[in-house]
């Protein structure tokens, strides 16, 4: 009886924790929007700005290589999209082909002119993170066309996973 009980007893504690810390994290989030909210003139909104700390590294990257870091940016969050519909439909080798398309190492050779590379103006870690997005965009597509869908959404978070870690560690403007 206390053998039956002691596993679901874990996992209850388990999900109180987890509800616990995400109600924590939504009322500090909605605490800092509420505060940001509190006035509109943009003496406040300017106030506001300086004293959120921002953590991430400031990389500057040229107008034109900018550019076209944004629309890769933009392709890769319509790829992301349309993979997420394959995966729904349980269509893994169409979600292969996406990811290998969209975002995965084929496309490092886009861009024929080195000084319009974005990837040459950032430092050694972000540019290795932007290396581990094709890698895993890549290795999702190997994955996906085994037809496993537990391992294709493993290998989904992967790149979901370079995508946060780039976007919390810097910023370009
Ligand atoms: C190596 C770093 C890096 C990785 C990896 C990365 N991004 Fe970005 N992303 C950036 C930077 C830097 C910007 C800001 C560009 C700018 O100056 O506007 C950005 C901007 C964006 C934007 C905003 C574009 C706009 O319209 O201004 C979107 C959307 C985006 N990224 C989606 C993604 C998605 C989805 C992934 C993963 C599939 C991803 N990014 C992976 C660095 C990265």
């Amino acid at each position: 009886m206390n053998k039956a009980q002691s596993p679901s007893g874990t996992v209850c504690t388990g999900k109180k924790l987890f509800w616990l810390l995400m109600l924590a994290i939504l009322s500090v989030s909605l605490a800092a929007r509420g505060y940001a909210r509190g006035g509109n003139s943009d003496e406040d909104e300017e106030s506001t700005e300086s004293q959120v700390t921002d953590f991430r590294t400031f990389v500057e990257i040229p107008d034109k290589p900018r550019k076209i870091l944004q629309e890769d940016m933009l392709d890769h969050l319509a790829a992301l999209n349309e993979i997420n519909r394959y995966l729904a439909d349980n269509n893994l080798a169409s979600a292969a082909d996406v990811a290998e398309s969209g975002m995965g190492r084929s496309l490092l050779s886009k861009y024929q002119n080195e000084g319009m590379r974005p990837g040459r103006y950032m430092p050694k870690e972000m540019r290795e993170i932007g290396y581990e997005l094709h890698a895993a965009a890549s290795q999702f597509a190997k994955v996906a066309r085994q037809g496993n869908l537990q391992e294709t959404l493993h290998a989904y978070h992967r790149i979901t996973s370079a995508c946060v870690a780039c976007h919390y560690s810097y910023r370009t403007r």
